[in-house]
């Protein structure tokens, strides 16, 4: 009978030897001699690697000629210690099959560093990395964390529309979706684009954000999230925006602030502990490449912790609470604020934080993830709930080292009145949110939530410093390849 092919990860847990096996991948190294080759082969299931000794003369030196960096190969062999350093198991071989060559000349990857810069461009092998291949794993692991995180407190996943006829969230530019004749749309009699003769009969674009119909869920299931992706055309070229960004929009019926705030720390606390426990292998990994880099910089410039005292240190630690004007008060009397280190001085109340502002006050004052409430009303959303003081909203920012803005969410304005004399102030058209305005016309509630930008998290977690290096083909202003 056929031998079935096993997993690499399995393979390099076995405690049976000496059985046959088959394993099947891509090779990543060869070296060896007349005598014997050694094949670094990976199939994605591992960051390890799984050794391959091969006898030329069992195996055919037409064969190993083309088991090049990248080839795809099936090997068939017996399971065995291994004698080497670095392993306890390897595969003897006894016969190899080329599935696919990889033409060294032309492979872009070679078993060497290569830049990030230069990765990107290819993005469509760097899976095929060390460090990718661990950033990957890392996130479907954290994707599935999130769906644990929820499902076992009896949140339902509740799907948002990715075309939108609405805009009054306010989050950003937004993309429009159209299918009318770019060239020669049809016009209205005033000469503006007649988006009625549109594909949707209205003119639509991609989602900034599922937070209003997410709230739609909450009022009649009590707690739904949402994950998937958001878009923004936002001119932002920075390591922390993505034009295409996923989000974790959580939404709960009954809760105020501070059971929204709980929430949030809980469920930040819970992923970095799930990354822990179930990423072990891909964070060491990650974690030496990142000391690595560090060596090469200035001393005072180091950062204190490695990658899993960070995470630890996430779970391990309350996060502090304050209001945005205590944060003003800190921000004012700060050192780099006097010295005007600061390229956005600090004036005073009413300014929005830039994330220098939010990154002086988590890695320099508190040393902790920050939680920030009670923002100015004219620096936040139409729908979040107005305080008593009449100038600020029921709003939290997350705050996280090397990151800035993690999370954003407020409790909502769930009084008609007081919503709606806030979109006239705003000119946000009460007519076009006539369906989210229900909600507080009938049955309305307390209720509260907030986004999660997945990719933020995950530049948290693995340590990579670009939000480019942590989706596999990111979107940015310029950039839409493959
Ligand atoms: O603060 P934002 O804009 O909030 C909202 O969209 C609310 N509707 C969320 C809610 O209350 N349900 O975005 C939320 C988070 C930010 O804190 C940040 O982590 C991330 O989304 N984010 C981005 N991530 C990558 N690229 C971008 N351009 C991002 N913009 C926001
Ligand atoms: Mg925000």
């Amino acid at each position: 009978m056929k031998t079935k092919r096993t997993k690499i990860a399995a393979l390099l847990k076995s405690t049976q030897q000496d059985v046959e096996v088959v394993a099947k991948g891509w090779v990543r190294t060869k070296r060896g001699n007349k005598q014997v080759n050694f094949i670094a082969l990976n199939d994605g299931s591992s960051i390890n690697s799984i050794q391959v000794v091969a006898d030329p003369e069992l195996i055919g030196e037409d064969v190993l000629k083309n088991i090049t960096t990248g080839a795809s190969i099936s090997v068939t062999g017996k399971l065995v210690a291994s004698q080497g350093a670095g392993q306890s198991v390897e595969i003897s071989a006894s016969q190899i099959e080329v599935l696919g060559v990889a033409d060294p000349e032309k492979y872009p990857l070679q078993p060497k560093k290569h830049s990030f810069e230069f990765l990107r461009e290819i993005a469509h092998l760097r899976p095929r990395t060390n460090t990718f291949g661990a950033v990957f794993r890392i996130r479907h692991a954290m994707s599935f964390a999130v769906h644990k995180f929820f499902n076992d407190k009896g949140f339902y996943y509740w799907h948002t529309p990715f075309v939108t006829g609405s805009d009054a969230e306010g989050a950003g530019e937004m993309f429009r979706v159209s299918t009318l004749d770019p060239i020669n749309p049809p016009l209205t009699e005033e000469g503006n684009i007649d988006y009625s003769k549109d594909f949707f009969g209205k003119e639509t674009n991609l989602t900034v954000s599922g937070q209003l119909e997410g709230e739609l869920g909450a009022l009649a299931l009590g707690e739904i999230y949402t994950f998937g992706p958001t878009f923004r055309a936002e001119n932002s070229n920075t390591t922390r925006h993505l034009s295409e960004f996923w989000m974790i929009e959580p939404e709960m019926a009954f809760y105020d602030l501070t059971d929204n705030m709980d929430l949030a720390e809980e469920f930040l606390q819970f992923l970095c502990q799930y990354a822990l426990d179930n990423c072990t292998d891909d964070l060491a990994f990650l974690e030496k490449r990142l000391l690595d880099e560090e060596k090469l910089k200035p001393a005072n410039e180091r950062s204190e912790m490695s990658l899993t005292e960070k995470l630890k240190f996430v779970v391990d630690n309350e996060f502090i609470r304050l209001t945005y004007t205590e944060a003003i008060d800190i921000l004012k009397n700060s050192k780099p604020n006097k010295k005007k280190k600061f390229q956005f001085p600090v004036e005073g109340w009413g300014t929005d934080l830039q994330s220098e502002h939010e990154r002086y006050l988590v890695e320099k004052h508190f040393k902790k993830p920050v939680i920030l409430t009670d923002y100015p009303k004219d620096i936040k959303a139409f729908y979040m709930r107005m305080n008593d003081d009449g100038n600020t909203v029921g709003a939290m920012d997350i705050l996280f080292p090397g990151i800035g803005e993690i999370v954003g969410g407020s409790q909502r304005e769930e009084r008609l009145d007081v919503l709606t004399s806030r979109m006239a102030e705003m000119n946000i058209p009460e007519e076009e949110m006539d369906w989210y305005l229900d909600t507080r016309r009938f049955g309305t509630a307390p209720h509260s939530g907030f986004g999660l930008g997945f990719e933020r998290l995950m530049i948290f977690v693995t340590g990579l410093s670009n939000i480019r290096d942590v989706i596999p083909f990111p979107r940015t202003p310029g950039s839409a390849a493959f």
